[in-house]
């Protein structure tokens, strides 16, 4: 636990939540999931005591849900062999470049820090959480750009799925369900070379050379209106 002051520190900054930041200092080391069941409850903690657990919730919310604060996804929706190898992907250096500090770098700190069991005991943990109402905001865009973003959400269906389910066989995860803030810091991501850079990332530079970049912050907009309505 002690190791991973160094970053939240560093996500103080970078979100301007010093306040929270610091509860979190304080609160991480003495076991906080019994501290703030709104921020987070560890399910397994009264059946299954588990101390190699890490605790993702701190940052994932209490059902891995996605905290928009702390700019992290919803894992809930995501299945396993999508987290394992997104873990991986932090720890060979895939989501992250020096020369691009990003918030990507936090997880990077805490995926590096994770053994296999410790991934093992994490998504053993997933299977108990519930699901939680669906932290999507839905879009005010009026019907027509909806539509406009249907239109360019084409390109992305083959391999994410018409219902943005995702594809195992290819490697492409859900979308739908995922926080629309975070589906745009990963297209951004993806579009400026900091995911997908890595020639060793087979599905990462899939994903990046199927993205047509830039894209208009208009379409941008309609194509995750679009996305928050599957
Ligand atoms: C210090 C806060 C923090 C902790 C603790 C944390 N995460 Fe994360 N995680 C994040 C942030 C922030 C992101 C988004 C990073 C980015 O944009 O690349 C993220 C991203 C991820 C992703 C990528 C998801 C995707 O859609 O590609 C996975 C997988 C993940 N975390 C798994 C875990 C697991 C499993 C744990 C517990 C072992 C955990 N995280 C603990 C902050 C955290
Ligand atoms: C050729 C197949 C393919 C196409 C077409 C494609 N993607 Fe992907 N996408 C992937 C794969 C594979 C990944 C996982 C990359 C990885 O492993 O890092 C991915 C990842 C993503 C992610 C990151 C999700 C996360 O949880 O981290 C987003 C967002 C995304 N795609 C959106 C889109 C959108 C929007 C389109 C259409 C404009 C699109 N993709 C088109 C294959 C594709």
């Amino acid at each position: 636990m002690i190791k991973w002051f160094g970053f939240s520190r560093r996500l103080c900054v970078e979100l301007s939540i010093q306040r929270f930041c610091c509860l979190l200092l304080v609160l991480l080391p003495q076991g906080f999931s019994h501290a703030d069941t709104d921020v987070m409850v560890n399910p397994s903690a009264g059946a299954k005591p588990n101390v190699s657990e890490p605790n993702c919730a701190v940052c994932h919310g209490s059902n891995w849900q996605g905290n928009s604060i702390l700019a992290s996804p919803n894992l809930y929706i995501l299945p396993d062999w999508y987290i394992s190898g997104q873990i991986q992907s932090y720890q060979k250096g895939w989501r992250q470049r020096a020369e691009q500090p990003s918030i990507s770098d936090d997880m990077a700190s805490v995926a590096r820090a994770l053994n296999a069991t410790q991934i093992a005991d994490a998504l053993s943990v997933k299977q108990q959480l519930k699901p939680v109402a669906s932290v999507v905001k839905k879009s005010t865009l009026v019907a027509e750009r909806i539509n406009q973003g249907k239109a360019a959400f084409a390109a992305c269906a083959s391999c994410h799925g018409s219902e943005g389910q995702g594809k195992q066989i290819l490697h492409a995860p859900p979308l739908a369900g995922q926080n629309l803030a975070y589906l745009k810091a990963q297209l951004v991501s993806f579009g400026l070379g900091r995911r997908g850079f890595s020639a060793d990332d087979i599905y990462g530079q899939q994903m990046a050379q199927a993205l047509t970049w830039p894209m208009s912050d208009e379409t941008l907009d309609a194509l995750l209106a679009y996305i928050s309505t599957l």
